[in-house]
């Protein structure tokens, strides 16, 4: 029997595409046969696949995102991927901003941006956050600060979107071999390894996601848990107020 493959024909946004992770999805996609895969990036970024079309895009930068949902006439999968870790002290209030600029703003925006786009495909919205989402890193505090409010933020946008029929998934990884984690002398899994784990898990309808052998240990007592039994709760409630 032949099996399509669920990203066959999908068009998907990846922000933050030109190194790491996001790059590492672009190829797991393409492999899968999307039909269009569109790599935000800031940087100036060529590719052979001409299934592949460069965005410019800042997450940080209104008039980029704007431009971009203008640009992108249909879409089925946003990935928020892009972002920044940066080991300042938490006395540090730039760093925190710059940290919830790109982390938390930079997926708020695009999903208010692409909402109208995920809405008439019945699409999905992606956030890569981290394991720090749930456990901070001391070592990484405003990182840590920033990845659990985006996790806020996607357990409400789960809740608010599932009327528009848009799933919203959470990644909550553990280290991963790229720029940004170079000086961590702790085992990494490699991005090509966690990019196929994500994608196998959003294709399974997996709401919250541990895609390497590190984050996993959590899979069984995360998804039975008392936080996601909370959750569930929560969005019950948001259901029988509106
Ligand atoms: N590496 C890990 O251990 C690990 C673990 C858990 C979760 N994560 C998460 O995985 C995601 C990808 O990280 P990575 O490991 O692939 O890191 P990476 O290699 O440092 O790549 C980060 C990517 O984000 C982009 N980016 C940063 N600020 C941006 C902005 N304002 N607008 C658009 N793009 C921006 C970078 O673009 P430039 O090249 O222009 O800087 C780059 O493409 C991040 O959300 C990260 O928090 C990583």
């Amino acid at each position: 029997m032949v099996t399509t493959d669920p990203f066959s024909g999908r068009t998907v946004l990846i922000t933050g595409a030109n190194r790491g992770l996001g790059q590492a999805l672009v190829e797991e996609l393409l492999h899968r046969g999307a039909a269009r895969v569109y790599a935000g990036s800031r940087q100036p970024l060529t590719h052979p696949d001409p299934r592949v079309t460069t965005l410019p895009l800042d997450v940080t930068d209104a008039a980029q995102v704007t431009a971009a949902a203008k640009t992108v006439a249909d879409l089925d999968l946003l990935i928020n991927n892009a972002g920044i870790s940066t080991p300042e002290p938490l006395g540090d209030r730039e760093s925190l901003d710059r940290h919830l600029a790109v982390n938390l703003y930079g997926p708020w925006a695009l999903t208010q941006a692409f909402r109208p786009h995920l809405t008439t495909a019945h699409g999905a919205v992606v956030n890569v956050l981290s394991l720090a989402a749930i456990a901070s890193l001391p070592i990484m505090p405003a990182y840590s600060v920033s990845k659990a409010a985006a996790l806020s933020l996607t357990q409400a946008t789960r809740a608010l979107l599932a009327a528009d029929g848009v799933r919203v998934h959470a990644v909550l990884a553990g280290p991963i071999d790229t720029d940004m984690t170079r000086d961590l002398p702790v085992q990494k899994t490699p991005p090509e390894a966690v990019a196929h784990a994500v994608l196998e898990a959003v294709a399974a309808g997996t709401e919250d996601i541990f895609p390497d052998p590190w984050s996993a240990q959590l899979t069984e007592s995360w998804a039975g848990g008392p936080v996601r039994k909370l959750e569930q709760d929560n969005a019950a409630l948001l259901a029988q107020l509106t």
